[in-house]
């Protein structure tokens, strides 16, 4: 198989969970179910919940065991784009490719569907987690990533530098905690439940992690709105530290080159079937959206 079909593999077995849990939302008044699905089924690269299915099965489990898990990460990172739109933070019109979550229901509605889909995703957490101690400990590297020590932490970073002169320690801060972390936490999870190297999933998770910030940035000034479904061109308006802000676009793109290199070795040490995970940081590195 290769890596197109592989990943589609994954992302079909995403899909289907997310739909199935989404369908079994029947939260009230109805606006709040709907706003969760608007941005659950919207789309999205599923980035997240396929690197812990191909880690998981990297590793030698049955991956469509951990379906709640997988849901529970799609969940949080959903969450976290319908309140990186809102207009007290990026103020986002758009998001994959359609209206962002506050245009179609409103700022107060939106902020609901986001502290929603993230209670969910604890719930499903506390649900796994009474597993066994693998799934306690595996959930638990999904909640630290997620708030104050991890995502939150990075995003708070984000708006304290926004028009404001930094440089590599603190943009390096926000992408290893607004990006890295959520990136990160699927591979340790699944390092987790099979008993795997869980250093080498924190390695690449946080290179991984730098890399794909890295392109987004990048992309926010190269990329086209159509194929990002993303408004680009924010991160100047809003003047964030950006690698385009401390490096320009040159050093960017090199330093990128350097996290492919970064992510390449510590893949070695997490498997013996490196293909797709090459696959994956070439996919980082040469994405469009
Ligand atoms: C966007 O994440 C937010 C960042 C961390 C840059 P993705 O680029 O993974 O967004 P979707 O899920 O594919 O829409
Ligand atoms: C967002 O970073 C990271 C999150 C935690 C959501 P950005 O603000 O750069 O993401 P985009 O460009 O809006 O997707
Ligand atoms: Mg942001
Ligand atoms: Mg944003
Ligand atoms: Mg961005």
């Amino acid at each position: 198989m290769n890596f197109k079909e592989k990943y589609n593999e994954y992302l079909s077995a995403v899909e289907q969970g997310l739909a199935e849990y989404a369908a079994a939302m029947h939260f009230l008044p109805p606006v709040l179910t709907e706003s969760m699905r608007y941005s659950l089924l919207a789309g999205g690269k599923r980035i997240r919940p396929v690197l812990f299915y191909a880690a998981l099965d990297a590793l030698g489990q049955d991956y469509l065991q951990e379906k709640e898990l997988a849901v529970a990460i799609e969940c949080i990172h959903t969450y976290s784009l319908i309140h990186d739109d809102l207009p007290a933070m990026d103020n986002d019109d758009f998001r994959r490719g359609k209206f962002s979550n506050h245009r179609v229901f409103g700022e107060a509605n939106a902020i609901l569907a986001g502290d929603a889909l993230l209670s969910y995703a604890f719930d499903l957490l506390l649900r796994a987690a009474a597993r066994d101690q693998r799934h306690l400990v595996a959930a638990q590297r999904l909640s630290h990533a997620a708030g104050a020590e991890g995502m939150i932490a990075g995003q708070s970073a984000d708006l304290l530098y926004s028009g404001k002169e930094a440089g590599e320690k603190e943009l390096l801060f926000i992408y290893e905690n607004k990006t890295g972390r959520l990136i990160s936490a699927p591979l340790e999870m699944a390092a987790v439940l099979a008993d795997g190297n869980v250093e080498a999933a924190e390695a690449f998770g946080r290179n991984l992690g730098i890399l794909f910030q890295l392109t987004d940035d990048i992309l926010d000034e190269k990329g086209t709105d159509g194929r990002m479904g993303k408004t680009l061109g924010k991160d100047k308006i809003e003047d964030k530290l950006t690698c385009m802000k401390v490096f320009g676009m040159q050093k960017a793109e090199m330093l990128a080159d350097e996290y492919v290199l970064k992510c390449r070795q510590a893949i070695a040490d997490l498997t013996e079937q490196t293909d797709f995970f090459e696959g994956i940081v070439s996919l980082v590195r040469n994405r469009d959206h």
